[in-house]
């Protein structure tokens, strides 16, 4: 049973988000088409084609979302992100990486540009009104920003705004000579809820708790949430100047022993700067009560990844899982529903479930 739910915008008021949000399948259906198919979302695994013809298929958020699409390169050089199904019966145009001069669906046989133009059509004489403007492969929104790609399948709002606080703040940070490292990236499975998996990386509180050995070199105190439109940032003050970054005059945060700027952004994307680099974290719903979260890691400076909070980050990941995946155990419980914020620790976990009632309630 389905029925909306309020969070109060006033923490100190509110509850939090009604359980069966956590693990029943028409909220987890309704976040997939009201959320996820209308934000920007990380096109993990995806090299870049940059020859003009080079096209590559993906799927979008496979498990998810589902859907298909191809990067082309089109002829004046524009990397261009299409629907890679064909607009006459629907089968799937371009199914292998390669370099072709125009994309051919190879069912019967219709054409269009590299940049999703109809071109022709064989036996198709006497169809009246022909060829439409929907005739084309719908064009989809795309954006980069550093070493990663975007796109948007329909737009909820703007990329500058999703992504332009977080650029102020660590653009300094040599992110277009960031260097994927496929060694140390990988995926972890996790039987919980997408949005848990969020509720718990948003909020400070747990870890004196639960990352109490690990995340020792973070002083809790200094320990600190900032509230965006479409996105948080966490700032994680080191004990010691030797695992913080070197921040000029000028820079906001000058002064303060800055180990990690710990973004997230709406509603799916961890990006998690330290001084050696950048870890992605990508949160990819599975089922509504089945997650993955792939790692990816950018180095800039593979001198400084042994030290600081962001040296082992497997271990802090095992740690947050498993108490993930107890909280989905007692959010299915006949006698939990909503509880309640700390309005110093949760403010993170507070503005997302503020998004989430403003994207999901009808
Ligand atoms: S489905 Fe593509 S040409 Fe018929
Ligand atoms: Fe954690």
């Amino acid at each position: 049973m389905r029925e909306n739910f309020e969070i109060n915008p006033e923490i100190a008021r509110a509850e939090t988000l009604p359980a069966a949000v956590y693990h029943e399948r028409s909220w987890y259906e309704r976040a997939k088409e009201r959320i996820f198919a209308r934000s920007w979302q990380l096109l993990a695994d995806v090299t870049v084609p940059k020859a003009a013809g080079h096209v590559l298929p993906f799927t979008l958020l496979e498990g998810c979302l589902d859907e298909p699409l191809v990067l082309t390169v089109d002829d004046d050089g524009q990397l261009q992100c299409l629907s890679n199904v064909c607009t006459h019966r629907g089968a799937l145009v371009v199914e292998g990486e390669g370099h072709v001069k125009a994309l051919r669906c190879r069912y019967h046989g219709r054409r269009f540009a590299l940049d999703g133009k109809f071109a022709s059509m064989p036996e198709f004489d006497g169809v009246a009104n022909f060829p439409r403007e929907c005739d084309d492969l719908p064009r989809i929104p795309l954006e980069r920003w550093g070493p990663l790609l975007f796109c948007n399948l329909d737009p909820a709002f703007a990329f500058s705004e999703w992504v332009k606080p977080m650029e102020e703040r660590v653009g300094f940070l040599p992110i277009d000579r960031a260097v994927y490292d496929s060694s140390s990236s990988r995926d972890y499975l996790i039987d919980a809820n997408w949005a848990l998996y969020c509720d718990n990386y948003l909020e400070e509180f747990h870890i004196p708790f639960v990352h109490n050995a690990s995340l020792a070199e973070l002083d809790y105190g200094e320990y600190r949430t900032e509230l965006y439109p479409y996105g948080t940032l966490q700032i994680g003050i080191a004990k010691t100047s030797a695992d913080a970054f070197s921040l000029s005059p000028n820079h906001l945060d000058h002064g303060s022993k800055v180990a990690a700027f710990y973004y997230w952004l709406f509603p799916n994307l961890m990006l998690n700067f330290y001084p050696w680099g950048l870890s992605v974290n990508l949160v990819v719903p599975l089922s509504p009560t089945r997650t993955r979260v792939s790692f990816l890691s950018y180095v800039w400076d593979e001198q400084r990844r042994a030290s600081g909070v962001g040296a082992d980050l497997h271990r802090v990941e095992m740690e947050d899982e498993e108490v993930v995946e107890a909280v989905q155990r007692g959010v299915r419980s006949r006698f939990y529903d909503r509880g309640r914020y700390s309005p110093r620790r949760e403010t993170g976990t507070h503005h997302f479930h503020r998004l989430l009632a403003r994207f999901l309630n009808d």
